[in-house]
C-alpha cells in the first residue's frame, strides 16, 4: 500500500491535533485545514497546513485542483449541545451545510473517501444501554440532529457517488496525548473532566455536579469516558479499512464502561492527590441519564482495541495537561 495522502479537516482542535500528531508519527502525509475559530496554529504538530474555512466552496475547489488526497478526515463541527438549542442555525450552518460543501468538493474531484466524527448524541434518550449501533436514532437536540442529518447525507452519497464514509460515534472522549505534548483546550470549557480538573488546580473554585436525582445508582448521570489515543486508533483503522477497500459503516466508540459523575470526581480526587470542592446545581437541560457503548462492532470489524481504557489513566493524563 502507499502512503495514504489525508486532509484532515480541523486538524488544530482537540482530537483533530491527536490525529495528525498518529498519522504523521506513522509515516502518512497529512495536510491540516483549519479555519482556527476554536483551534491552535501550535497545536498542529506535523505536517502541511491551511488556513481555511469550509463555508468557502472556491478555497476547497483550489485546494483539491492544487493537491491530491486519497482519503478526508473531518473533526471541525460546534460541540456544545446547550449552545445548539439556543443557536441552531450556528450548527446547521456550520456541521451540516459546510459539511455539504466539503463533501461536494470532494466528489467533484472524485475523492472518495470520508470519516466523520459522529456522536452518541445521534442516539438521543436510549432505551436501552449498552447502545448498539442499530439502537433508534432519536436525537434530542440540534447537535445530535447535524450529526444525524450528516451521517444520512452520507448514505445517500454512496448510493449515488460511491462515496465510501465510516462515522464514528464518539461517547465521552476525554484524556490528553501521554507525552504532554497536545490536550484539550476548549474555550468556554464545558466538559466534565477538564472542568474537575480545574477546580482540582485552583483555576476554578469547585466543581458544579449537574443534577443528582437521575434514576443511577448515585444519583448522577453516567458516561463511557474514552481516551482521545484510542479514538485516534480507530480513525486510523477506519481510513486503512476504507483505503483497502471496505465498503462504509457507522462504529460507536466507547469502552462500554459506565461512571458516574461522582465517581469521575473521586477518581480525580485519586490521581490529583487533592480535595475537589464540590457544588450541587440543577440539571443541565438535554442530558441522558445513561450513556455507555456497545462497541462489539468496531472491535470485531476494525479490530479495535482501546488500551488506555482505565479512568484514572485517562484522567491522569488529562491532569498532567491541565498542570501544563
Ligand atoms: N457535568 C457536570 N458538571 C459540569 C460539566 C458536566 O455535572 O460542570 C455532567 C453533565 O451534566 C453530564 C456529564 O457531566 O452528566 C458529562 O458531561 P460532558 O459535558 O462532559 O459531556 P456530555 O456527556 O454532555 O457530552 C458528550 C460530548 C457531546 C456529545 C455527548 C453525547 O461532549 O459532544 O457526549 O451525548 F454530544
Amino acid at each position: 500500500m502507499t502512503t495514504p495522502r489525508v486532509l484532515v479537516v480541523g486538524g488544530a482542535g482537540y482530537i483533530g491535533s491527536h490525529m495528525v500528531k498518529m498519522l504523521v508519527a506513522a509515516g502518512y502525509s497529512v495536510t491540516t485545514l483549519d479555519n482556527l475559530s476554536t483551534g491552535y496554529r501550535d497545536a498542529v504538530v506535523g505536517g502541511a497546513f491551511i488556513h481555511a474555512d469550509l463555508a468557502d466552496r472556491p478555497a476547497l475547489d483550489r485546494l483539491f485542483a492544487e493537491q491530491q488526497f486519497d482519503a478526508v478526515m473531518h473533526f471541525a463541527s460546534y460541540i456544545q449541545v446547550g449552545e445548539s438549542v439556543k443557536e441552531p442555525a450556528k450548527y446547521y450552518e456550520n456541521n451540516v451545510t459546510n459539511t455539504l460543501n466539503l463533501l461536494d468538493a470532494m466528489i467533484a474531484r472524485g475523492i472518495k473517501r470520508f470519516i466523520f466524527s459522529s456522536s452518541a448524541a445521534v442516539y438521543g434518550d436510549p432505551h436501552t444501554v449498552p447502545i448498539p449501533e442499530d439502537h433508534s436514532k432519536d436525537p434530542i437536540n440540534p447537535y445530535g440532529r447535524t450529526k444525524w442529518i450528516v451521517e444520512q447525507i452520507l448514505s445517500d452519497y454512496d448510493i449515488a457517488y460511491g462515496l465510501k464514509s465510516v462515522s464514528l460515534r464518539y461517547f465521552n472522549a476525554a484524556g490528553a496525548d501521554p507525552q504532554g505534548q497536545l490536550g484539550e483546550r476548549h474555550e468556554p470549557e464545558t466538559h466534565l473532566i477538564p472542568l474537575v480538573l480545574r477546580a482540582a488546580s485552583g483555576r476554578a473554585p469547585d466543581i458544579k455536579v449537574f443534577g443528582r436525582d437521575y434514576d443511577t445508582p448515585d444519583g448522577t448521570c453516567i458516561r463511557d469516558y474514552v481516551h482521545v489515543e484510542d479514538l485516534c486508533s480507530a480513525h486510523r483503522l477506519a481510513l486503512d479499512g476504507l483505503m483497502q477497500g471496505r465498503n462504509s459503516s457507522a462504529y460507536n466508540l466507547g469502552n462500554g464502561n459506565g461512571f458516574s459523575v461522582a465517581e469521575v470526581i473521586a477518581a480525580a480526587e485519586r490521581v490529583t492527590g487533592r480535595k475537589i470542592a464540590i457544588t450541587d446545581a440543577p440539571r443541565r437541560a438535554g442530558d441522558p441519564p445513561r450513556l455507555v457503548a456497545d462497541a462489539t462492532r468496531a472491535r470485531t470489524e476494525l479490530g479495535w482495541q482501546p488500551k488506555l481504557d482505565n479512568l484514572d489513566t485517562i484522567i491522569a493524563h488529562a491532569w498532567a495537561w491541565e498542570c501544563r
